[in-house]
C-alpha cells in the first residue's frame, strides 16, 4: 500500500518510541537518551539506546537499528503493512484509505485465501470422513498422531476428479478454483481436481492463512510430492512450510541460543516438520523442495539469528546444505549467520526422531557447526593440499570465499579465521619435524633414495595403520600430533586426513572416536574412514585394542616401524605383544605375528596390516 506524504512522520511523531520500546525492553534514562540491555542480541551490560527526539533506536553491539516501525517489525515479526497498522491504531490515526486498484487488489486477495480456506476444510473432512480411512492409517504408519494431523490440517483429496468442485462450485466459482490452483482446466472446457489420491499438507503465509498445499502420495505414484502451482498468493521461494507456527513458537519460547534469539531448525520436509513438533522441537520450518533462495534466509533471519540447518545426511541434502551455505555468504552480518547439523548417513530428522529419540536428535543440534567450520572443512576436503600448487590453490578458494561476505567486518573476521585454519592445517612438516630416523639436523631437505617398491607398500600400510589407530583412539591426538604433522605422506587422501584430523582436534578438542569418524564422513572421507576401520579388522591386536595406553604403544610401534624403513624383526612384534594384557596366552600372539610377519609383505593387502 502506498501512504501519502507526511504519514508516516505524522505516525512517529505521535508515537513515543520509549514508550513503546519500554513495554518491552527496561529502559533507563541517560540524559537525553534511554539505554536498555538489548532485545536483539544477548547482552549483560546495555548498548541498546532509544533516542526520542530523533526517533530511532540504534544497538552498539549488534548493530540493530530503525523507528518505531522498524522495531515493531523486528519485535513481533510483523510486515511492513502490519506495522503501521497496529502503530496507527495506538496512536488514533486512521490508515489511509487505498486506492481503487489496491481495494481491488485486496478484494482479489481475500476471494482466493476463501477459496483456499473452503477447500483445506473440505480436505480435512475427506480426511476424518469414511473415505480418510487408509489415509489415515498411512500416516498413524508414519507415527503421527491424530493431534498433529489436526494441528496441521492435514486433508486428504480422493481420486474422484469432480469431487472437490461438486463440493465447492456452488458458493465458488469454477474459475476462481482454478485461478487459486485447485483445479485444472481440462482441454473440453471443464475442470477437474488439481490434487487426486494424495494426503494434502495446506501451507501458509505468515498469518497462518492457508495459500497453498503439498500433497503426497500414499502409495508409490509420481511425483511423491505435488506443490500447488505458483499463484499470485503462492510462491514457493518466498514461502517457509511451517513459518507461521514456528514464529508463534519462537516469540512464546524464552531466548535461550548464545546469540540471542530462540533456535530455529530448517529441515527438509513436510514430513520433518510434522514429527519435529510431534517431539517437542516447535521452531521448525521447511523450504518446499527447492534450493534455499535468499527470500528464505532472510525469512530465517526474521525469525532467529542463526538458524540451524539440519538436511538429510544423504549426499542431496548434504549438497543442498552447501548451496544455502554460498548463498547465505553474501548476506552475513554481525551476529547473523547459519549453523549446520549433520544427520547420520541415510537419515531425515523424521527417521532419526522415531528411531532414536529425542535425545538423539537433541545431540545432532548440539553438534551443528557454524558456518566458516563447514565452508573451510568443505574446501579442505574438495582438492588434496599435497603439493605446494595445490595448497596455494586452497589458499585462493578460502580467500575468494571470504571476499563474497558483503559486510565488511563479517569479511575481515571470515579473512582472519579461515587463514588461521589454513596455516593450521598446512603447517609445513619440516618446522616441527623430529629426527624419526635419527637424522642429522638440518638434514630435511636431503631427497631420500627411493624405496624399493615391496618396502614402499609396507610403509604405505604402515601409514594408513597409524591413522587407523587415531580413529579408533582419537585421545591420542594431544600426544602425538607433532608427530602425525611430520609424518611424510605420499599419498594425497592421508594427507587430506590427516588436515581435517588436525582441524578438528583443535576446533573440537574432546571428541570421541565415533564423534570424530561421523565429522570425517561428513567432510566427504566416508570411503577412507570405511577403508582404514575395515583393513585393521584382522590387524595386530595392539590396534585393535582402544584403551588409551594399548593405542599409544600401537603408535610407537608403527611410527617406529616406519622410520626404520619399513623393517622390523619378530623381537619388536614380540615386545609388544609381550606388554599387552590379553586373554590368549603370549606364546600364541607370538606364534600368530609370527605367521603373520612371514606372510608379509606379499600377503599385507589382503591380509590388513
Ligand atoms: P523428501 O523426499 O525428503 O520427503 O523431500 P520427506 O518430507 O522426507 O517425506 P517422506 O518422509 O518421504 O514422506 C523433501 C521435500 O522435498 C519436496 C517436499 O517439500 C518434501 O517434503 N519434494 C520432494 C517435492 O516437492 N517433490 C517431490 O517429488 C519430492
Ligand atoms: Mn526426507
Amino acid at each position: 500500500m502506498a501512504f501519502p506524504p507526511g504519514f508516516l512522520d505524522e505516525l512517529r511523531a505521535r508515537i513515543s518510541l520509549s514508550g513503546l520500546i519500554g513495554r518491552r525492553v527496561k529502559l533507563e534514562r541517560r540524559g537525553r537518551e534511554h539505554a536498555g540491555l538489548c532485545p536483539f542480541h544477548h547482552e549483560k551490560t546495555p548498548s541498546f539506546f532509544v533516542v526520542e527526539d530523533k526517533a530511532f533506536f540504534h544497538c552498539f553491539g549488534c548493530g540493530a537499528h530503525g523507528d518505531a516501525v522498524g522495531f515493531l517489525m523486528r519485535s513481533e515479526n510483523l510486515d511492513f503493512i502490519e506495522a503501521v497498522e497496529r502503530l496507527a491504531t495506538e496512536a488514533g490515526i486512521e490508515m489511509p484509505r487505498p486506492s481503487v486498484e489496491e481495494r481491488q487488489h485486496a478484494q482479489k486477495e481475500k476471494s482466493l485465501l476463501d477459496a483456499l480456506e473452503a477447500a483445506c476444510a473440505y480436505y480435512e473432512g475427506q480426511l476424518w470422513g469414511p473415505g480418510g480411512r487408509a489415509a489415515r492409517e498411512y500416516l498413524g504408519s508414519r507415527g503421527l498422531d491424530p493431534e498433529t494431523v489436526r494441528n496441521f490440517r492435514l486433508g486428504w483429496a480422493p481420486s474422484d476428479r469432480g469431487a472437490l468442485s461438486r463440493a465447492l462450485s456452488r458458493e465458488i466459482p469454477e474459475a476462481l478454483l482454478i485461478e487459486a490452483g485447485l483445479l485444472k482446466a481440462s482441454e473440453d472446457g471443464g475442470a477437474f481436481g488439481y490434487f487426486r489420491d494424495r494426503i494434502l499438507f495446506p501451507i501458509t503465509d505468515r498469518r497462518g492463512r492457508v495459500i497453498a498445499f503439498g500433497g503426497r502420495v500414499t502409495a508409490g505414484g509420481e511425483p511423491k510430492y505435488l506443490n500447488s502451482p505458483e499463484s499470485p498468493l503462492f510462491q514457493k521461494g518466498r514461502t517457509l512450510y511451517g513459518w507461521a507456527r514456528a514464529a508463534a513458537a519462537l516469540r512464546a519460547e524464552p531466548r535461550r541460543t548464545p546469540g540471542g534469539g530462540g533456535r530455529l531448525v530448517v529441515v527438509e520436509g513436510y514430513m520433518d516438520v510434522l514429527a519435529l513438533h510431534r517431539a517437542g522441537f516447535p521452531t521448525v520450518v521447511a523450504p518446499l523442495g527447492t534450493a534455499l533462495s535468499d527470500d528464505q534466509i532472510a525469512l530465517l533471519w526474521r525469525l532467529a539469528p542463526e538458524p540451524v540447518l539440519c538436511f538429510d545426511g544423504d549426499s542431496a541434502g548434504q549438497n543442498a546444505a552447501k548451496r544455502a551455505l554460498r548463498r547465505a555468504l553474501p548476506l552475513l552480518r554481525a551476529g547473523q549467520s547459519l549453523s549446520f547439523a549433520a544427520l547420520p548417513a541415510g537419515e531425515d530428522p523424521d527417521s532419526l526422531l522415531r528411531a532414536s529419540g529425542r535425545t538423539a536428535f537433541e545431540e545432532v543440534l548440539a553438534a551443528a557447526q557454524p558456518l566458516w567450520k563447514v565452508l573451510f572443512q568443505t574446501e579442505l576436503a574438495a582438492l588434496p593440499t599435497d603439493t605446494p600448487e595445490r595448497r596455494a590453490d586452497l589458499e585462493n578458494r578460502l580467500k575468494a570465499a571470504a571476499r563474497e561476505i558483503a559486510d565488511a567486518g563479517v569479511q575481515r573476521q571470515f579473512h582472519r579465521e579461515l587463514m588461521r585454519a589454513f596455516n593450521l592445517v598446512t603447517r609445513p612438516p619440516s618446522s616441527v619435524r623430529r629426527p624419526l630416523a635419527g637424522k642429522k639436523p638440518g638434514a630435511e631437505l636431503e631427497l631420500p633414495p627411493p624405496p624399493a617398491p615391496q618396502p614402499q607398500r609396507v610403509q604405505r600400510v604402515q601409514r594408513e595403520m597409524l591413522f587407523s589407530i587415531l580413529l579408533r583412539s582419537p585421545e591420542l591426538l594431544g600426544e602425538v600430533a607433532e608427530e602425525l604433522c611430520a609424518l611424510d605422506l605420499r599419498e594425497a587422501e592421508l594427507d587430506t586426513l590427516r588436515s581435517l584430523i588436525l582441524e578438528t582436534s583443535r576446533s573440537q578438542p574432546g571428541l570421541d572416536a565415533q564423534g570424530l569418524q561421523q565429522h570425517l564422513v561428513r567432510c566427504g572421507l566416508a570411503a577412507t574412514v570405511e577403508r582404514l576401520l575395515k583393513r585393521s579388522v584382522d590387524s595386530d591386536v595392539l590396534v585393535r585394542k582402544s584403551d588409551g595406553a594399548t593405542a599409544r604403544r600401537a603408535w610407537d610401534h608403527v611410527i617406529g616401524m616406519l622410520a626404520a624403513g619399513g623393517q622390523r624383526g619378530l623381537a619388536e612384534v614380540a615386545s609388544g605383544i609381550l606388554s599387552e594384557d590379553s586373554p590368549e596366552s603370549w606364546q600364541e600372539r607370538v606364534l600368530a605375528a609370527r605367521e603373520r610377519l612371514l606372510r608379509q609383505p606379499p600377503h599385507i593387502e589382503e591380509e590388513g596390516f
